[in-house]
């Protein structure tokens, strides 16, 4: 029992319903945790819920869904549709967004998500999430388009899901970043993180490096630095970590500090960077920035980047202040051409980042 602890539906009460608005965006979120809750127990399930493999449908992206991929995605529509409270919705595993038509009830936001992030994960058993971006509907009518690209400054909420050995939820509406835990055998989230801050100092960072020969030198000059420890210039000891679940890895970063990269990278010149904008780096971007951090591209807030298209893909680099700081300087400096690190003895004999 969670006698005395605050339920999710007692924190909205207090802290968003103040306004008609608020009222609104407190029943938004109260859906959103019942779509994470049906999400939770159905990836609970594992192998016994017959939602284990591969379908043969691919995505927008061109990535091959799983069947857990595509009932998480059904049940943030469903839950939606059926709460009136929002004008349309969109998502990683729908190639355009989905507007609310009667007999259904518009309401007055829009829902951005990934309905289940790090699916490549779910055979394994390892961690999964959801990440969803609350952004204000148009008016009265039928949301286009355009309505939805705005940037990630003007989301009214963000936050995501872990279903981890724990189901948490994560949330900002801008004044801070809040945790929540999933009491399973009574079915409400209880309030055991508030106002969680990322410390601006971490030994700790995440990046894909099989993806190594792709990068940009600023990025190559960070993780070379991190690697040489405590004999480098950086003169102490880093650790790395990279789950494949950017939930879990934000999560991570939110609980102890840490740097999580998904650089802009030569792999593939048509896409920059392989996160998604709108349901990836701009709802972690929020939540990381709520709770202190910094979100960059390397060259740009990614709060401030003006979306083109809905599935469009961003350089991500968030956590820790300093780190954070650090790589946008290595940045400005590679593109002033006033990186001195070159010449650094580190890097010179391993070569591995001239340009
Ligand atoms: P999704 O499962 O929604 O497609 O997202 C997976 C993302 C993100 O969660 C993770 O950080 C990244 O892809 C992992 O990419 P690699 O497989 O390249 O490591
Ligand atoms: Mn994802
Ligand atoms: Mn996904």
């Amino acid at each position: 029992m969670h006698l005395g602890r605050k339920t999710l539906s007692k924190f909205l009460i207090e802290n968003v319903s103040g306004s008609h608005e608020g009222a609104a965006l407190a029943a938004l979120l109260v859906d959103v945790a019942a779509a994470v809750k049906a999400i939770a127990a159905l990836s609970a399930k594992g192998a016994l819920g017959g939602v284990a493999g591969t379908l043969e449908s691919v995505n927008v992206q061109g990535e091959t869904q799983k069947p857990l991929d595509v009932l998480s995605n059904t049940a943030f529509v469903n839950t939606f549709q059926l709460g009136g409270l929002v004008a349309g919705v969109a998502s990683e595993e729908m190639d355009d967004p989905f507007p609310i038509r009667a007999p259904h009830t518009r309401g007055p936001f829009l829902a951005i998500f990934d309905p289940l992030d790090g699916s490549s994960n779910i055979d394994a058993n390892v961690s999964v999430g959801s990440i969803f971006s609350i952004l204000h509907a148009p008016g009265q009518q039928e949301p286009g388009l355009d309505d939805y690209l705005q940037p990630g400054t003007r989301q009214v909420a963000a936050g995501y899901a872990l279903y981890g050995p724990a189901t948490l939820l994560v949330l900002t509406v801008g004044r801070g970043t809040h945790g929540f835990t999933l009491d399973r055998e009574v079915g409400n989230f209880i309030l055991t993180h508030p106002d969680i801050k990322i410390p601006a100092d971490t030994n700790e960072f995440a990046i894909n490096t099989s993806n190594e020969r792709f990068w940009e030198p600023p990025v190559s000059r960070y993780v070379e630095e991190c690697k040489a420890g405590k004999t480098g210039p950086r003169e102490r000891d880093f650790n790395m970590r990279w789950i494949a679940s950017m939930v879990a890895e934000v999560h991570r970063i939110l609980m102890r500090g840490g740097i999580f990269m998904y650089p802009r990278d030569t792999k593939d010149p048509s896409k920059p960077g392989r996160l998604r904008l709108m349901y990836e780096a701009n709802p972690m971007s929020f939540i990381v920035e709520q709770a202190g951090g910094g979100a960059s591209t390397g060259r740009e807030r990614i709060l401030d980047i003006v979306p083109g298209q809905i599935h469009q893909r961003a350089p991500v680099i968030l956590g820790s202040r300093n780190e954070v700081d650090r790589l946008v300087r290595y940045h400005q400096e590679y593109d002033a051409g006033t990186d001195k690190s070159y010449d650094s003895p580190l890097f010179s004999e391993r070569g591995l980042y001239r340009p």
